[in-house]
């Protein structure tokens, strides 16, 4: 999950006793984090915060919403002709410049804006030039306050990318399940995390579909 050099046969290694942990309350709004919760955005110091597991079980099928109601993306092409559902999952395909980045951050902006709800952007081995960019422009758009980003990009070893998702969803969960709030959560790109699956297999000497 970190960059291996200096590591040498022989080292003490100590164990945690616990998994990977990352923040969730209050306090991660408007933060930008890596896979371990470290607060990558260089400002102050984490406060309001619990610690959780990163490895949670899902919500049981009993608990689940059976209704479907159409997530209003506020673009009309998106809504009229592949309209998402609520509680659903989306995905977008497209190759490389065709403009999905783009279009996951004029959700972000529209979803603050009219539903009051909270974005979480997982960004997955992706250029790092990128998370920067959308802080920036996030900023500028005053949308931050109702936002959590959180990066494993292609500087980063596969683990790092393998396990950033479930930590950008153990975020999510939180507001959904404990503030009971809408939330957005957009993942960018579900192929690097694949991808990282099949790194990681590949580094344990395994077929590449194993976890990829
Ligand atoms: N709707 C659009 N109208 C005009 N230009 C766009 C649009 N969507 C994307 N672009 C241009 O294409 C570039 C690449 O888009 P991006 O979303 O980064 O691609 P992807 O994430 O699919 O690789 C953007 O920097 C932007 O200049
Ligand atoms: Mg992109």
């Amino acid at each position: 999950m970190t960059p291996t050099q200096g590591l040498a046969r022989g080292m003490a290694v100590e164990d945690t006793g616990g998994p990977l942990m990352v923040p969730v309350g209050k306090g991660i709004l408007s933060r930008m984090f890596d896979v371990f919760g470290h607060v990558i955005d260089r400002e102050a110091v984490l406060s309001d915060v619990q610690w959780r597991s990163v490895h949670r079980q899902p919500p049981l099928l009993a608990r689940r919403s059976t209704k479907s109601e159409i997530f209003e993306t506020g673009i009309k092409a998106i809504d009229v002709l592949v309209p998402l559902e609520r509680g659903g999952k989306a995905g977008l395909f497209g190759g490389a410049g065709v403009g999905k980045t783009v279009l996951l951050t004029e959700m972000i902006h529209n979803m603050i804006g009219h539903q009051e709800g909270v974005s979480i952007f997982c960004g997955i081995g992706e250029r790092c030039r990128e998370g920067e960019d959308l802080y920036r422009e996030m900023k500028k758009a005053g949308v931050l306050p109702n936002m959590v980003m959180i990066f494993g990009q292609m500087n980063e070893p596969p683990g790092a990318r393998f396990r950033v998702g479930h930590a950008a969803l153990t975020m999510a969960e939180y507001f959904r399940d404990d503030e009971q709030r809408d939330v957005l959560l957009l993942i960018d790109n579900i192929f690097r995390f694949i991808q990282a699956g099949m790194e990681v297999s590949g580094l344990m000497g395994q077929m590449p579909s194993r976890l990829g």
